[in-house]
């Protein structure tokens, strides 16, 4: 294990007990996260039978949101590194009796390694600021797209332009959560939307965070 994979590791094994706590403290400062996924997630294209894939699935916040807008889903799987952050999903899963619904514990750089079959939709939220090489997730994610998969990411970047001051408190912030000056520097926006046909990109809260859509990948 790398040691900012080790660090991330151990980083999210404290962040899981307190995870609700720190998205309300975020949320005081206008940062509201749940918000701002549960909107995205509403929006996305309809699909039917959807086989969807979460990565950096975490607590499975995005899941009672993928279930109430694909009602009708095959299968909903979600990977995360993190044991801790995992086992929160789990009851989650549990509690709610979601019987197509699976947690894989495994490292998003090696997707391609737990799956095979291609999804529909792949979602990543929060997450690719965080995993050590978002660029090798990248191309594993695109490793289980066809031609018509969906693949949505929201997630934070450095500011651009003249509010790139603040990018040193940014970064600060994301280390916090198991970033890294790092992770959070590679432009994973901007790496997708060479790789991926873009059918929806926007940066929101002065360009601190982003939203993109896309279908199907530009090569292979
Ligand atoms: C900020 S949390 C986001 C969780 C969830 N997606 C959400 O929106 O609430 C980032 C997640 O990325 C996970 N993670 C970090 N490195 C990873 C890796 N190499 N493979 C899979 N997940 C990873 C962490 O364990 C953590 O659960």
């Amino acid at each position: 294990m790398s040691k900012q994979s080790e660090y991330v590791r151990r980083t999210y094994s404290i962040t899981a007990q307190r995870y609700d706590m720190i998205l309300k403290a975020y949320k005081v400062l206008g940062v509201n996260l749940e918000r701002w996924r549960s909107d995205a997630i509403a929006k996305l294209p309809s699909i039917s039978s959807a086989r969807l894939l979460d990565v950096g699935v975490g607590t499975g916040k995005n899941i009672p949101h993928l279930i109430s807008r694909y009602p009708d889903y095959q299968e909903i799987v979600g990977i995360d590194y993190t044991p801790a952050m995992l086992v929160r999903g789990q009851k989650l899963v549990r509690d709610n009796e979601w019987e197509k619904v699976g947690l894989v514990l495994g490292d998003a750089r090696r997707l391609s390694e737990y799956f095979t079959e291609p999804f529909d939709l792949i979602i990543s939220t929060y997450s690719l600021s965080i995993i050590p090489n978002s660029p090798l997730v990248l191309k594993e994610i695109r490793k289980l797209m066809k031609s018509d998969t969906y693949l949505h990411l929201l997630d934070c970047q450095k500011f651009k332009g003249i509010l790139r001051i603040y990018n040193p408190l940014a970064i600060l912030l994301s280390t916090r959560l198991g970033g890294s000056n790092e992770t959070y520097s590679v432009p994973v926006s901007d790496i997708s939307s060479r790789m991926f046909k873009s059918i929806f990109r926007r940066t929101f809260y002065a360009g601190l965070f982003y939203e993109d859509l896309y279908n199907g990948s530009k090569v292979s």
